[in-house]
């Protein structure tokens, strides 16, 4: 573990700038957190109005603490933390945690005030936690410190939480003890002028007491380097976030199909997926999830066993399971039988295994045994919604007897028991382990959670190919359009960028007589298309700008007088013939710069309808093999590209081939605004070869 964020989470000495005695004041709760939750190191109280904070001796300032200070805790109004961080530096402080409000979220005053914070603790070496933050605590057994000022006590455990929002700290912490998540560590980073997400997940990456990773991020400061960490991280410890907040990413950019369908969250869902963070999208799905974690095994795979006393409820799991990818089970006959021998008549042997109201709790034990037994199971699920006669404390007693005889398969329960339990089941469950929720649609989300992280655990790396292209030819055709003072490319510019790339591009010509037109029938075969290149128009074929399946020259000559009739010569930059491509299926393949995220690179079904379906997929760039082939594989229309009914499937890897090709094109030239092909007809393998059909490129 790196040492340098120690001394913000494991001080030897604190002192609290702005202790107080008031009850209820910030400064007075923050020393009372630390005496109560008995901090291993030594605690400074400084206010210069006070001799004596909760029974220990105050100092009126931090040049008069008779101790080196490694952490100091600051709680005193804005226009006197320069003078005390000056102090801090004077003391040779290491660490700062600063509660104090009214900075950069404050606008352009307070903007200007956490610069000069920044700059002087990067000049002072000093890190800073904050400013506006709630602080943090580490509930290690050698250090137990609790720099909050949150009334709720953290239960001990292996979990970090890292939170940008202070004022949700409070219920997070509170919230964690209820659903019996115990945090390791905790660290509301407020505005974070210096130590970042990034540091504290870098600081615990290799920490053995953290084992789950929980975020409620709000905005990204340095998206690149979390994916970096995050993507080693995530396969070590599940890491699961809540992002809040939308990005505006292509808006500048809806010019092009890319940049309107980017419009959406999509960047942060992309870079969740690449880097194997489970989203959220509640407080109270990630707590979901967490506890489905916490101190569980992880499951080999996405067969859910289902034990009820009640059949309503185990419906619900069931489609809450299936919508999420989930099997039910098949039980093995061996299996049936033993359960058959176990259960009364009118009970289900089979997978949702319906005991019936009438069951026992010794009932749910055997029928765990046998279950848990089954190659076929990899997790169980224990719905119980409680008669009259039977107590919650004896099920959870034998649920958590069939799991501590069953440890290797995660089991997860659901006591349907209201808000209150009285006979303590759910107490119960807590102490054994045994994650209960209160709805069998969250044991769904939380056991499908499992299974997404297991699949990224077992996902190879991936690597970043590189292409043999001619980079100078695009650096020159990029160098004309900067000298011309253009940001659009026009067609035919675009298509020899990608020819650089390797991508092969359908022949085309620009025509404006007769001869030109006719010319390029003589060597490319009928049938052709004739087209309308225009910047003022986006959607050509809409207008009737597309004359396609044109089979011989009268048909092309008609054609050219027909677009030439049909537009106004100011919407036409030129007309194009290209040779049409029979077969395959048309896809698109994008590009658009998010302003927070870089490139964003997107794959999906192509041609007129994409805007109607959206079914893309987008990553941030650059992309991996592995990356590409998610990318083609998680639209909804994949199945069109595999073959249906009947149909030849299309060539995959000459698709991932120009994704990845397009990626180093990307990647080459940061000038790249934009770019677009679409549609990149795709074809089976024995076809043409795949090609791109209408191209585009806009510099930035
Ligand atoms: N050194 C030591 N103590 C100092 C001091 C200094 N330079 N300047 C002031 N103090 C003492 C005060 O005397 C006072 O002590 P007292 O209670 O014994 O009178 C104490 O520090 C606090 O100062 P006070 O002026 O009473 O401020 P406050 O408690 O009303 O507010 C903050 C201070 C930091 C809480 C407030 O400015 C603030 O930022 N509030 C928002 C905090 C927040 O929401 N953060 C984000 C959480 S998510």
């Amino acid at each position: 573990m790196s040492k340098e964020l120690d001394a913000i989470f494991r001080p030897r000495s604190i002192a609290v700038v702005g202790a107080s005695k008031k009850k209820g004041k910030i400064g007075r709760e923050i020393i009372h957190n630390l005496i109560e939750g008995e901090f291993e190191g030594k605690v400074f109280p400084i206010n210069p109005k006070a001799d004596v904070i909760h029974s220990i001796k105050c100092y009126k300032s931090l040049l008069d603490a008779p101790d080196e200070i490694d952490l100091a805790v600051i709680v005193v109004p804005k226009e006197s933390v320069m003078d005390v961080m000056k102090e801090c530096k004077e003391k040779g402080v290491k660490g700062v945690v600063l509660i104090t409000a009214g900075y950069k979220e404050t606008g352009e005053e307070g903007a200007k005030r956490e610069e000069e914070l920044k700059r002087f603790v990067r000049s002072a070496g000093i890190l800073l936690v904050g400013p506006n933050c709630m602080g943090v605590l580490n509930t290690d057994p050698d250090v137990k410190m609790n720099t909050t000022f949150a009334s709720a006590k953290a239960l001990p455990g292996k979990t970090l939480f890292i939170s940008q929002s202070g004022a949700l700290g409070q219920a997070i912490i509170d919230y964690s003890r209820e659903v019996n998540i115990g945090l390791s560590k905790f660290a509301s980073l407020g505005n974070r002028a210096d130590v970042s997400v990034n540091d504290v997940l870098n600081y615990c990456a290799d920490d053995p007491n953290v084992e789950l990773i929980l975020l409620y991020l709000e905005s990204f400061g340095n998206p690149r380097n979390f994916i970096k960490i995050a993507r080693e991280l995530s396969r070590r410890k599940p890491i699961i976030a809540v992002k809040s907040g939308r990005t505006a990413a292509g808006a500048r950019a809806a010019v092009s199909h890319t940049g309107s369908l980017a419009g959406l969250d999509v960047a942060v869902d992309a870079l969740f997926e690449q880097c194997g963070v489970l989203r959220a999208s509640t407080i109270e799905e990630l707590f979901d999830l967490a506890k489905g974690f916490a101190e569980q095994p992880l499951p080999k795979g996405n067969r859910v066993a289902i034990l009820t006393n009640a059949g309503g409820p185990a419906i619900l799991a069931t489609d809450a399971l299936a919508a999420r990818g989930m099997q039910i089970a098949p039980f093995s006959a061996q299996t049936r039988d033993q359960l058959r021998e176990i259960l009364s008549p009118e009970a289900s042997a089979t997978n949702p295994v319906d005991m019936t109201g009438s069951s026992t709790a010794l009932q749910y034990k055997q029928c765990m045994d046998v279950i848990l037994s089954d190659e076929n199971v990899d997790s169980l699920l224990v719905i119980f919604v409680p008669p009259i006669f039977l107590h919650t404390r004896e099920v959870a007693a034998a649920i958590a007897e069939g799991k501590r005889q069953n440890p290797g398969k995660p089991i997860l329960a659901c006591f349907m028991t209201g808000e209150q339990d009285e006979e303590g089941g759910i107490d119960l469950l807590n102490e054994s382990k045994i994650p209960n929720y209160v709805y069998p649609e969250s044991a769904a989300i939380a056991l499908s959670g499992l299974e997404k992280y297991c699949q990224w655990c077992r996902r190879p790396a991936g690597t970043i190919p590189h292409f043999e292209v001619n980079r100078d030819a695009v650096s020159e055709i990029f160098a004309r359009c900067a000298k011309e003072g253009r940001k659009f490319l026009t067609i035919l510019e675009a298509q020899e960028v990608f020819q650089a790339y390797g991508i092969k591009v359908v022949p085309s010509k620009r025509v404006e007589t007769r001869e030109d037109a006719l010319s390029f029938a003589d060597v490319h075969d009928f049938p052709l298309v004739l087209k309308i290149v225009s910047s003022t128009i986006s959607h050509k074929s809409d207008r009737g700008g597309v004359i396609l399946d044109i089979r011989e020259e009268s048909g092309l000559l008609q054609a050219l007088k027909l677009l030439k009739s049909r537009f106004r010569p100011a919407e036409i930059d030129t007309l194009l013939v290209q040779k049409m491509i029979k077969g395959g299926k048309e896809t698109i393949i994008g590009m658009t710069q998010d302003p927070t995220f870089g490139p964003l690179m997107m794959f999906g079904l192509g041609g007129i309808y994409v805007e109607v379906l959206k079914d893309v997929s987008f990553r941030i760039h650059p992309v991996t093999d592995v990356d590409a082939d998610e990318m083609i594989r998680s639209i909804r229309g994949y199945p069109l590209l595999t073959g249906i009914r009947g149909e030849e499937p299309v060539n995959i890897n000459e698709l991932k081939d120009a994704i990845l090709r397009i990626s180093q094109l990307v990647g080459d030239f940061h000038q790249i605004g934009s770019l677009e092909v679409n549609p990149f007809i795709v074809s089976p393998p024995a076809g043409p070869c795949s090609c791109a059909v209408d191209t585009r490129i806009i510099l930035t």
